[in-house]
This record gives C-alpha cells, structure tokens and sequence, in this order.
C-alpha cells in the first residue's frame, strides 16, 4: 500500500511518499519520495515561526514540491490536521483535499503528534541517501503499554498507548514546551533561530572542557538553575520558570555581553541539564505509574544528544525489562515521512478509522481524545 502524505504543521514544508506492508512478524515501511523545505531561514529573524509567513510560504512551495509527485499511484491521502499553526495547516489540508477529489483517494486525517509517536517506534535503517529516500523501516513486536515522551517546540507530553492508537494523557506541561524553553535561551544567548542543537552544542562543549571550571553543578555556582515541578506527585512539568530563571542568571552576571564564550556554554549546560533531570524524574515517575513496557521519545527536541543518552542510560538502570525505542535522527523534526507512517500503520493494521472527505484543520488538536 502507497500513501502520499502532506505535512504544513510549522515552519517546514513536506511531501512524502511511503509503501507499507503488513509481514507475519509486523509491518515493513520504504520511503519512495521525500520532499522537505524548511523556512527555518525565513523565521529566524522574528526569532520564532511567524504564522502568516509560514501560510504564504506553504502555499508558494506546496504546488513546487508536488511536481515530483504528481504522476504517482497511490491509494491513500494523509495530511496532517492539528495541531500546529492553524493558517498552515489550512494549506495543507485544503491541498491535500484538492488532490484527493482530483485523484479519488480516500483522505485521512492524521494527528502531527501521532505521526512523532509511531515513527519513533518504527525502527528505520537509513542508507545515507539524499532526502531520506531508500530508507526502510521496521514495526514489530512492541510491547504494549507503550509510554511515549513528546517533545516538541509546542508541545511536552507524556501519552500512554495502552492499545494501538488509542493514547491517554499521563502529564504535559503547565506553561512552555520544551523546544520552547530551548528556543527562547538560545535567543537571550544570542543563539539563531531554531535554538535547540545550537544550546545543545554549547552544552556539549561545556562538558568537555577538562576541569569544567565554570559549568557549575555545585549547589551554589552562578548558574545553577532550578528543576522546576521536579518533586511534584504527577508527571506534568513546566519550563516558563526555567527560562525565567536564566534570564536572572545572566542579568546578575552582567548580561550576555560580559560574558566569556566559556562562560555562556555553562550557562547552556546547566540549562540542559536541568531539563533533563526534570524529564529523566518524570519518566521514571511516568513509568512507575503506568507499569509501560515500552518507553520511546519522539518530536523534535528527541533529537538532543543529552537527552537521548541520559534518558536511555536511567531507564535502563532503573526498569531494565522496559525497551527504549529512540527515534531515527533525520526525521526527528517536522516531516511528511512520518504522516505517510502513521497514516499506513492505521491502514494495514485496520484502524483506518480516522478516513474522512470533510474535515477541518484543528490548531490544538489534542492526541489523547
Ligand atoms: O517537532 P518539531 O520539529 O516541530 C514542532 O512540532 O514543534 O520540534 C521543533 C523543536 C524546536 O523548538 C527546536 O529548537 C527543537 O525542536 N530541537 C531541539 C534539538 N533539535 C531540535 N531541542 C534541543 N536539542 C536539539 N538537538
Ligand atoms: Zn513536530
């Protein structure tokens, strides 16, 4: 089975074409064509995604990227209705209505954050091609309750999948997600728009500075940070108090322009490592409360090297009989690749209850019912 998926959520543009097939021991998924245009570029200088840009830009590249496409047999339309930026997922939805009637395919409606979630578990070979294409991947014997870390630049949510594709909300954030807090440090660091792998970066280097004479994890060094709703009794977070708190730091510092190279790659560390405890306890938390036998991030922050190893390391210390599934790097972020998975999985395994002809696109579509 063939489906061609849409993606227009955020700031990237995407295309996709993946055939699926259901095997005895589970499904088997190859990407045929995999088109992707970030405007990242074009938002940094607002230093976020600007939302009437990001719509003018999807509906300028949608038909560009299409081209490669339109020739192709396929026998179903994804697109991806929420969350996200309304203005953009309208593009992307209406477009993808239009090909559909023009092409008499069933149209489904997928959830951005679904297509995070199954394409972490899918574990993907990838043959170091251009654009993805070639790249193969493998769904088999996941042990369910799967327990699914979300975290994104919108989004920080814990979701247990006790049966497939049915999720419940186990915790979120209170305030800022994540690769929000990520994006608004690198900002007052002076980093470039998207902010995550460049705080992370920083963060790195801090670490391999020998003797660490300024990443402080002593209790009182000038960048020791909290851990926000680190002790609470649930397993939501927030990350507004965090930012907050580095802001201070660097201002009793002396602001950013005083500051050494050396100084401000501590300042990225301790931020990083703060968010990683506050997620490395919650995880914890999250699976002792679940009882999941299968732990997998997703979204485009499970792209942070940190974060990946340190999750990984503590989860397997602490439940060693929970798999940890991490996802592929290259389709981490935003992408159409993992709509079109989504999308298949539904359609093979039978769950293809999600088809509809007349739908709306839904910024704060929820994952979890
Ligand atoms: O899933 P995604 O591509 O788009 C949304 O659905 O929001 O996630 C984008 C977010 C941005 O905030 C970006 O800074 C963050 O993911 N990000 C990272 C890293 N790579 C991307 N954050 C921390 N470390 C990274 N290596
Ligand atoms: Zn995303």
């Amino acid at each position: 089975m063939k489906i061609l998926a849409i993606e227009t959520s955020c700031d990237e543009t995407g295309i996709a074409l993946v055939e699926g097939h259901k095997t005895p021991a589970g499904f088997t998924f190859v990407v045929l064509k995999n088109a992707l245009l970030s405007q990242a570029a074009l938002h940094a200088e607002f230093g976020g995604v600007y939302p009437n840009l990001a719509k003018r830009e999807h509906e300028k590249n949608l038909p560009i990227l299409f081209k490669e496409f339109e020739n192709e047999e396929v026998d179903a339309i994804a697109v991806t209705r929420g969350p996200g930026l309304e203005p953009a997922l309208w593009t992307g939805v209406g477009f993808a209505k239009k090909i559909a009637a023009q092409w008499h395919k069933p149209l489904l409606p997928m959830n951005h954050m679904e297509g995070h979630l199954i394409s972490s578990l899918i574990t993907h070979t990838h043959p170091n091609k251009l654009e993805n294409v070639g790249m193969s991947g493998e769904l088999h014997d996941v042990a369910l309750p799967v327990l699914a870390l979300l975290i994104s630049g919108g989004h920080t949510e814990f979701i247990l999948m006790k049966e497939w594709f049915k999720y419940e909300m186990v915790g979120e954030t209170q305030d800022d997600a994540v690769g929000e807090a990520f994006d608004k440090v690198a900002r007052m660091l002076a980093l470039p728009y998207p902010g995550g792998p460049e705080v992370s970066r920083l963060a790195a280097h801090a670490r391999s500075i020998k003797d660490r004479p300024l990443y402080s994890d002593a209790k009182d060094g000038p960048w020791k940070l909290p851990r926000p709703m680190l002790n609470t009794n649930n397993c939501d977070t927030s990350f507004s108090g965090l930012k907050t708190a580095v802001l201070y730091a660097l201002r009793d510092q002396g602001g950013i322009q005083k500051l050494s190279a050396d100084e401000i790659a501590a300042c990225a560390g301790e931020f990083e490592d703060a968010v990683t405890d506050v997620l490395v306890a919650k995880t914890k938390r999250a699976l002792d409360e679940t009882g999941a036998k299968t732990f997998v991030i997703g979204g485009g922050v499970a792209a942070n090297t940190h974060l990946r190893t340190t999750l990984t390391a503590e989860v397997q210390k602490e439940f060693p009989d929970v798999s940890v599934q991490l996802p592929e790097l290259s389709i981490t972020g935003d992408n159409a690749i993992m709509i079109a998975e989504a999308a298949l999985l539904r359609r093979l395994s039978l769950h293809d209850d999600a088809t509809e002809e007349d739908f709306r696109a839904v910024g704060n579509l929820s994952i979890a019912g």
